[in-house]
């Protein structure tokens, strides 16, 4: 085995005598390392776990949900940004915290062959901020909207509405310290949840303050906790000790437990950060948004700063947050930039179609309107032509290539669901007409080719 390694060439992957050898370097060591697995023919490949398929019949789904974002998010003036699939590594250990879950759990984190460290994006804010400075779109006293829709990629433990891969939403404010661009960022996704039918929706409301604010909070939190924390293992005690925050997001009973009696966050914050708050509230308000403070959310990434929301759905079960998001007012400088305003907003895809689904919204699959059948070998180049321009008139046409019986085309026209079938044979030829079958209820009539588009549209 050694000698066949030995062999293989330095990098990617080669089959030899049904084995597949891949090397791959940990510079740390200085060392390159092949990993061997036996090459089997046979082997039926698996979405990897915690991934999953789009498929033809839900496709149509997504492209109706980030079309109703996209006409949603242009409606506030916010322009799609599309940013890399990978970053570096350095730029989510920034922005997210060394301590966040993220971070220190949850980043698909590698060396590419050049050495550099990569990470997939685990969410999309960092990177559209890193674009934002890298091509200065957001000059000193402008203000920047972007929106986009991206995959991210978190190694959690897959359960519903839970996944490693998964697609996201968003919308950034960058520019603005006004507590009008918080209400914005809200509204618009309230108003984007009520678009697709997802409607009912509150939107649980906090605010962590400014930077003294936190300090204070966390400090409260080491003294509250410092009897639970003594009885636990070094790490776990430096974790809590370097964000003390992170603890209120844990899940662990006795954590919580421990958390009894803590004052709330809002308790710290300064007088200016409750008016501030307390505007945003009445600015919703009036919008006709739904608000329920909520003093326990303080969400998972290290870079917000006083706004923080979600919003939950009791049909997601435990994965309850259909959103998330909050201002960030020292990001931009954080990663580079000059002090800059900035507030947004990440709603994921799936987690809103799994509401959508259980409350039986949103659009069905987009079905052919007709499927053309060849009646008679005569009739083919007509049935041919007439696909052409019935497709030009903008209609979803369907017909088989492979000279099957008329039967059979009648069986694939009923598989695609298509609305229609239309006929054509030697009769029809010499009438100048199409036999149009309504496949649902198996009416048929003969309707000349000229008036055909219409009748397909459902017009006559
Ligand atoms: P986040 O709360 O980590 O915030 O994610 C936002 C939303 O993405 C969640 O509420 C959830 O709907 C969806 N999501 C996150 N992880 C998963 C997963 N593993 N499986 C399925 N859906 C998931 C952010 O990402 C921030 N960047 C939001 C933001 C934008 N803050 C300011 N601007």
């Amino acid at each position: 085995m050694k000698a066949e390694g030995g062999r293989m060439k330095a990098e990617g992957g080669r089959r030899l005598d049904g084995w597949i050898g891949v090397w791959s370097s940990i510079p740390a060591q200085g060392a390159r390392v092949l990993t061997l697995s036996r090459h089997n023919p046979c082997m039926r490949f698996q979405a990897p776990r915690g991934t999953e398929d789009c498929l033809p019949g839900q496709s149509d789904r997504w492209i109706w949900l980030e079309g109703e974002f996209r006409a949603l998010a242009s409606l506030y003036g916010y322009k799609e940004i599309r940013t890399p699939t990978f970053e570096d590594t350095e730029l989510f250990v920034r922005s997210s915290g060394e301590t966040s879950d993220i971070v220190s759990k949850q980043m698909y984190s590698f060396q590419d062959k050049g050495e550099r460290n990569i990470t997939l994006k685990p969410e999309g804010t960092a990177p559209a901020i890193r674009a934002l400075i890298e091509h200065n779109l957001c000059p000193q006293g402008s203000v920047c909207r972007l929106s986009y829709v991206t995959p991210i990629f978190r190694y959690e433990r897959p359960q519903k509405g839970r996944l490693r891969e998964s697609h996201q939403v968003g919308l950034e404010l960058i520019g603005s310290p006004s507590a009008r661009a918080d209400a914005e960022i809200i509204e618009a996704t309230v108003r984007f949840y009520e678009r697709i039918g997802i409607d009912e929706v509150e939107v649980s409301l906090n605010s962590i303050g400014r930077d003294e604010c936190r300090a204070a909070f966390r400090a409260a939190i080491l003294k509250h906790m410092g009897g639970y924390l003594s009885g636990q293992p070094a790490e776990v005690q430096e974790r809590a000790e370097k964000n003390p925050l992170r603890l209120l997001d844990s899940k662990d009973p006795d954590v919580q437990a421990a958390l009894l009696g803590l004052p709330p966050i809002t308790d710290f914050l300064e007088s200016d950060s409750k008016e501030r708050f307390k505007d945003l509230q009445r600015m919703l308000h009036e919008a006709g948004v739904k608000v329920r403070v909520a003093p326990d959310i303080v969400r998972g990434l290290d870079y917000y700063t006083e706004t923080v929301f979600e919003v939950q759905s009791t049909r997601l079960g435990s994965q309850s947050a259909l959103c998330g998001g909050g201002r960030y007012d020292n990001l931009v400088k954080e990663l580079g930039g000059s002090a800059t305003p900035a507030v947004g907003v990440a709603m994921g895809i799936e987690r809103a179609l799994i509401v959508l689904e259980d409350m039986q919204q949103g659009p069905g699959p987009h079905n052919p309107d007709a499927f053309i059948v060849i009646a008679t070998p005569a009739a083919k180049e007509t049935c041919h032509r007439l696909a052409r321009e019935l497709r030009t008139a903008g209609l979803v046409i369907l017909m088989d290539y492979d000279d099957r019986s008329m039967k059979s085309q009648l069986k694939m026209a009923d598989r695609e669901s298509a609305r229609f079938a239309v006929l054509i044979g030697d009769d029809e030829l010499a009438k100048g007409v199409a036999t149009v079958r309504t496949l649902a209820s198996s009416e048929q009539r003969e309707v000349p080719l000229a008036g055909l588009s219409q009748v397909l549209r459902g017009h006559s």
